[in-house]
């Protein structure tokens, strides 16, 4: 359990943990569609504050992929981001009716990753950074690629794609980065997480520095 600040239009809303309403509906995700949702326990504050600080707060818009019960989401918010720099994809009806209910004024696109670039406000290359909470691992190459695609294609020249794995190894299949030119660097290690996880960010090859 734990506690996180979300902005909304300049104000703070109260102080929220993650309800015993937010594990149930994380784990009716999980039954209804367990490959799609790859956990039965949301992300633990420890491992958001961690993918959230890839972030620069003054730095521009950043999109979510994968919001679930927001537990990524009010890690980022709670970097100072203002919070219409920030956008939130969620697949799944329900998970996407309980973001728009626990963060008013957050923009949720309840979209596939994989398409979203036609709904995105920045546009092509309008974004500082992807933090994803999809399980990749659990996705089809084509899949992988088909999201990294587009998330590439949202992402500014030397922008980061920041992605979570509960192997120690990084979650996208080597033969996708290769195609996508993409190099990976890894970014740590959260025990404080069910199951403990690693961090990962990918920028296009030759661009780290431009980050
Ligand atoms: C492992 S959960 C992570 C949720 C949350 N970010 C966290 O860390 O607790 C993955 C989430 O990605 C969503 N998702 C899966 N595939 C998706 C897709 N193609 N496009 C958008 N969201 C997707 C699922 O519905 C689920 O909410």
């Amino acid at each position: 359990m734990w506690v996180a600040m979300a902005r909304t239009d300049g104000t703070v809303l109260a102080e929220r943990k993650t309800s015993a309403g937010d594990y149930a509906r994380f784990l009716h995700a999980w039954i209804r569609k367990p490959r799609q949702n790859g956990s039965i326990v949301p992300s633990s504050p420890y491992l958001g504050r961690l993918m959230a600080s890839q972030i620069d707060p003054a730095g521009g818009r950043v999109m979510e992929f994968g919001g679930g019960t927001g537990a990524l989401t009010r890690e980022i918010l709670a970097t100072s981001l203002p919070v219409d720099q920030l956008e939130v994809v969620e697949i799944d009806a329900d998970l996407a009716r309980g973001l728009r209910r626990s963060m008013p004024g957050l923009r949720i696109l309840e979209t596939p990753a994989q398409a979203v670039a036609g709904h995105a406000l920045g546009g092509v290359g309008g974004y500082q950074c992807i933090i994803s909470g999809l399980p990749l691992l659990a996705f089809s190459k084509q899949l992988q690629q088909d999201i990294l695609s587009e998330a590439f294609l949202l992402l500014r020249p030397g922008g980061t794609f920041v992605q979570f794995t509960y192997s120690p190894r990084p979650p996208l299949a080597r033969s996708v980065a290769h195609a996508l030119d993409l190099e990976v660097k890894k970014i740590g290690t959260i025990v404080r997480n069910v199951p403990p996880a690693t961090v990962f960010s990918y920028c296009r090859a030759g661009e780290r520095q431009l980050a």
